[in-house]
């Protein structure tokens, strides 16, 4: 339908908008359409979409506070908005990932570090014992492509058998682990799901994360479409002890009118992730960085910390605690 190498003249707005009536619109599935049932529901709100255009016209480039500080402030307090909409403890912060699939391999990546004591990132994972993540067979596939892309191997994903409510078995997930530390791996992650993508399973969250405690592993919970859910109190005993994961991601596009893509994970202490994750080229750096919130190379404003405005000067800015990044950047 394109001519197949690309034109050597300018082409017309009118031409291109004309190709993009021919081509485009009946060469779509509509998510949008009210027929539409397919996956799940994952449609955009109207104020979603006028947001998406203002940030299109100003051509907006967020990758840290100094680039696009009203960004970075609104993230801020979007995702604190956010943990307390779902009910979520103080302290819990936050950063817009692409995808819950990005959240996850930032889970696994840490859990990978963290059990290693970061020499992975200096040395790689060749001749260290072979790591064990803990997951239920009702989690979503994403995962299984964290562990690969974590370098830990298919088969060191283990999927703990669920009981009668397909929900991850905590006594067996206790076995598991046992088993594998008598046979010399080195278990390192929990991953539990609040939500699975096929029939929407949920694991005991409060039990499972006492398992996972008493051999201290990190627990990250991926409740990428049934998180939104847990701005309901009366559903919020579906994740029971969620105050106690390491890590918790969940995505407003999928069911509250975000658009696609916008997803959020929380963490309750970013260091170990930041500590795995943040890379500081000179180019990243923001001059006096200590005072601002800059997510690749800076610090998120503590939740209780009112928000500062871009227009306030830096001297009369409060300090902030984590000067140092936990997203990919
Ligand atoms: C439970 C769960 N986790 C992760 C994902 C992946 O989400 P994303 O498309 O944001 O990577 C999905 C998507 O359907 C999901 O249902």
């Amino acid at each position: 339908m394109l001519p197949l190498s690309p034109p050597e003249e300018p082409v017309g707005m009118e031409t291109i908008f004309a190709d993009f009536e021919r081509i485009v619109p009946d060469g779509m599935t509509h998510w949008q359409h009210r027929r539409f049932f397919a996956y799940f529901s994952a449609n955009a709100a109207p104020v979603s979409m006028i947001a998406e255009n203002l940030t299109a016209v100003m051509a907006a480039q967020c990758m840290l506070w100094q680039t696009s500080p009203a960004a970075t402030e609104i993230e801020t307090r979007m995702i604190d908005w956010m943990r307390q909409a779902l009910g979520l403890p103080e302290g819990f912060q936050g950063v817009i990932q692409d995808t819950a699939t990005s959240a996850n391999v930032c889970a696994v990546l840490t859990m990978r570090e963290r059990t290693l004591g970061w020499r992975g990132i200096d040395s790689g994972i060749a001749g260290e014992k072979q790591l064990r993540i803990y997951a239920s067979p009702e989690t979503h596939s994403s995962v299984d492509k964290a562990i690969r892309i974590a370098g830990i191997g298919q088969r060191n994903l283990v999927k703990v058998p669920t009981d009668g409510s397909w929900a991850l078995d905590p006594e067996a997930l206790r076995r598991a682990i046992n088993a594998d530390r008598a046979a010399g791996f080195l278990p390192a992650g929990l991953v539990l799901c609040v939500g699975g993508t096929s029939i929407g399973a949920s694991d005991h969250v409060h039990q499972t994360i006492e398992v996972a405690r008493e051999h201290d592993l990190y627990v990250h919970i991926d409740a990428a479409w049934a998180g939104s859910a847990m701005i309901c109190p009366e559903l919020r005993e579906l994740w029971e002890g969620v105050e106690g994961a390491d890590s918790i991601a969940f995505n407003p596009h999928k069911w509250l009118g975000a658009q696609f893509d916008c997803s959020i994970q929380f963490l309750a202490d970013p260091e170990p992730q930041v500590r795995t994750l943040g890379i500081r080229p000179d180019y990243l750096q923001t001059l006096g960085q200590t005072e601002i919130t800059n997510y690749p190379s800076g610090a998120p404003i503590p939740s209780t910390q009112a928000l500062v405005p871009a227009s306030c000067p830096r001297s009369q800015r409060p300090p902030t605690t984590h000067p140092k990044p936990y997203c990919l950047g």
